[in-house]
């Protein structure tokens, strides 16, 4: 069957787009829209059209499997034209996510309706691109530039009653009418003297607007964005849409857009996107494997990780027992949950109302036994075998059977815990990251007897509490830690080569990672797990923690630091690492910045290729979706696997030589092969 179909409703042609999964406008959709335009234009007893769509949502936006493939027409752009020319009034009626070429769609039409749950917006930024068939051109014409800039550059989309605030949407109608009032709009707007055409209308725009507001907008909203060249070029467009006339203004729009398409970022993104997709698929379960229901959660510790990954649940409606050893302890640790709420209400995520309903879901207790009765059970305490052993032990004994166990541990071996109980198939690792209410990675660590309905079950549960899931093997640090050990040691091994600490933090920074690795150990604090009684000045550590340089929290570590946190690189500390190269008789060294930064990632990717080669990753994508995601690696560059890819295999397998590294062998293969991690 077709894609697109036609029915007439009196003088109204109804048409229709049937594409699961979301209606991406493929090329058959394409076609098929253009076709029912002409039936359209042709048919005299037609009047007016209502484009609408079957299944989960309107047009999500182009496809994107189609980008770097030659393009088939017609275009997008031509079929948006189509539609704005028609002298017939052509209706829009949405329900889902009305995105990207979708909603460019849109607004081609001459009116848009859309039900209350809708959602609108040019998500196109987020691929490394900007809407590339006139959406940065029209929209601003019909919500004003004010409106539209902050939607094309940052690319969130906005509710539909929002969007009927600004002229976006015509008319919110019921949920269950939809093609009805479709059909309804359309035969009440029939006769009208002219209907509104998106690309000539100019009542919105305000050409006051000028280098001031952009700038302004720039400093303000861009601030995140650093790094990524798409929001640059969706301001420019949009730009476009004030200083040029709409046809003037398109070209610009393509002239940016074909630039932002052939790019290593928009490659990068769109690499993203699908192994975000990807890596919620895992492998070796069939199909009708069930989900278990999970309506009550048990969480052990209600420290900074376990109150964090309480919030997750409470947001997501799921009431929890949180479990502390002392009253002090749980009341601090229900406090601060209650604190972040209303922090994040204070910023306008939630409402009083919802916190309090959020709160009202937690129950905490000093008593193991209320964890009875909990479907998933999970401990966020000392990171210690002993300690977790024994912890599943008694959980085993309490909880109810089929009830899932799971462990935050973020290194420890999950089998070993699992194998103190009688329902090994039960229990998992869920690595959450810090602070667990708001980092979306989340690691599912699938133990040797984990049960595939236990794993299917946490997938779909990561995906109910807004995080992307990674499935993970059990090995030392899994798979994002365990890939920052070797960045950990070559950082500390350059320090030893007189290589400055702010050099090797700034060849992090400048790749665009939030921080090095000593900015990050001033902010978790050097004295972790460091002993003043055992303490001999034998570690470069050693030394800055007994000179009270314990990190951020006593002003100074690496770095010193003023009383807004900004760091500056320290004269003390660059003598007492001296001392210690000295000491040591190596030579000292001189690298380049990118020669530092080659040291520090190189043997990640060698680490990652390992990971892979043990089973412990499912795909090179997944290790990329870790990094983005719970270490912030710079998204447009598309992890670290992806990132190797683009500068070469080979290239990394010569300097890993040139290091002194033993290279992996699935990385040397594939680099002798000319193929890619991520095929
Ligand atoms: N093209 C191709 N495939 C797409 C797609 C698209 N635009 N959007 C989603 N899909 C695929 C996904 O890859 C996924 O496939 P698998 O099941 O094989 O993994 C499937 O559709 C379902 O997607 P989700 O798992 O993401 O489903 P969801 O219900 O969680 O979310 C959604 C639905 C909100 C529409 C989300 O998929 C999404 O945000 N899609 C991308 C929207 C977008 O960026 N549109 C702009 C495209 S670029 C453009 O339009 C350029 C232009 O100007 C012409």
């Amino acid at each position: 069957m077709s894609v697109i179909t036609t029915r007439q409703d009196g003088d109204v042609l109804v048409v229709t787009s049937n594409n699961p999964p979301v209606n991406a406008l493929g090329q058959a959709v394409r076609a098929g829209l253009a076709d029912a335009m002409a039936q359209a234009a042709s048919d005299d007893s037609i009047k007016a059209v209502v484009i609408t769509c079957e299944g989960r949502t309107f047009f999500a936006g182009a496809d994107i499997t189609e980008f770097g493939k030659p393009p088939v027409g017609p275009s997008l752009p031509d079929v948006i034209d189509t539609i704005e020319a028609s002298k017939k009034p052509v209706i829009a009626a949405i329900h889902g996510t009305a995105l990207g070429g979708g909603l460019e769609v849109a607004l081609g039409c001459h009116y848009r309706i859309a039900i209350a749950s809708a959602k609108l917006g040019l998500p196109e930024v987020k691929l490394g691109i900007l809407p590339g068939a006139g959406g940065t051109q029209r929209l601003p014409r019909v919500v004003g530039v004010e409106a539209a800039l902050p939607m094309i550059v940052k690319g969130d989309p906005i509710p539909a009653a929002a969007a009927e605030r600004i002229g976006l949407v015509d008319k919110l109608v019921a949920d269950d009418q939809l093609v009805e009032s479709g059909v309804a709009f359309a035969k009440s707007v029939i006769g009208a003297a002219s209907h509104p055409v998106s690309s000539a209308r100019t009542d919105k725009i305000d050409s006051s607007l000028g280098d001031d507001f952009f700038d302004n907008f720039r400093k303000i909203e861009m601030r995140r964005l650093k790094g990524f060249e798409a929001p640059e070029a969706c301001v420019q467009a949009v730009r476009a849409a004030i200083d040029l006339p709409f046809e003037e203004g398109v070209k610009k729009e393509r002239e940016l857009f074909g630039k932002l398409v052939s790019g290593t970022q928009s490659q990068a993104l769109r690499h993203v996107f699908f192994a975000e997709r990807a890596a919620s698929k895992i492998d070796g379960i069939a199909a009708d494997t069930p989900v278990l229901p999970i309506n009550q959660v048990g969480i052990l510790g209600a420290g900074t990780m376990g109150g964090g990954i309480a919030m997750n649940f409470l947001s997501a409606g799921i009431p929890v027992t949180i479990l502390e050893r002392e009253q002090d302890a749980l009341d601090r640790g229900v406090s601060i949950i209650r604190k972040n709420y209303e922090r994040s209400a204070a910023r306008g995520k939630f409402t009083a109302e919802q916190v309090e309903q959020c709160m009202a879901r937690l129950t905490p207790t000093l008593d193991m036994n209320d964890l009875a009765d909990s479907d998933l059970v999970i401990e966020a305490i000392f990171e210690n075998m002993d300690v977790k052993k024994d912890v599943f032990a008694k959980l085993d004994a309490i909880v109810k059977p089929g009830a899932i166990l799971a462990s935050n541990t973020s290194y420890l071996n999950v089998d070993e815990m699992a194998a103190v109980t009688k329902r090994a198939d039960h229990v998992l690792g869920l690595h959450f990251f810090s602070p667990a209410n708001v980092m979306r990675l989340l690691e599912i660590v699938r133990a040797a007897k984990t049960a595939p309905a236990v794993l299917k079950t946490a997938m779909a549960l990561s995906k109910k509490i807004g995080k992307v899931a990674v499935v993970a093997g059990v090995c030392h640090g899994f798979i994002g830690n365990r890939m920052l050990s070797p960045r950990q040691q070559a950082a500390n091994a350059m320090l030893m080569q007189g290589i400055k600490p702010w050099d090797i933090d700034d060849a992090l920074t400048d790749f665009g990672m939030p921080m090095g690795p000593f900015q990050m150990s001033d902010l978790a604090g050097l004295d972790l797990g460091w002993n003043k009684e055992k303490s001999n000045s034998e570690t470069i550590r050693d030394v800055l923690c007994e000179r009270d340089r314990r990190g951020q929290k006593t002003g100074k570590g690496f770095y010193d630091y003023d009383e807004n946190r900004r760091r500056t690189p320290s004269a003390e500390v660059e003598e007492i690492i001296a001392g210690f190269v000295a000491k040591s008789g190596e030579t000292p060294q001189s690298y380049s910045a990118e020669e530092i930064r080659d040291r520090l990632l190189f043997p990640m990717v060698n680490e990652g290729a390992k990971i892979l080669e043990e089973g412990m990753a499912q795909r090179a994508s997944d290790i990329d979706t870790v990094w983005i995601n719970g270490y912030g690696w710079p998204a447009y560059t598309g992890g670290p696997m992806f990132w190797a890819d683009t500068i070469g295999l080979d290239v990394v397998v010569e300097g890993l030589k040139a290091y002194g590294h033993q290279v992996s062998p699935l990385l040397a293969d594939k680099a002798a092969k000319g193929e890619k991690l991520n095929s």
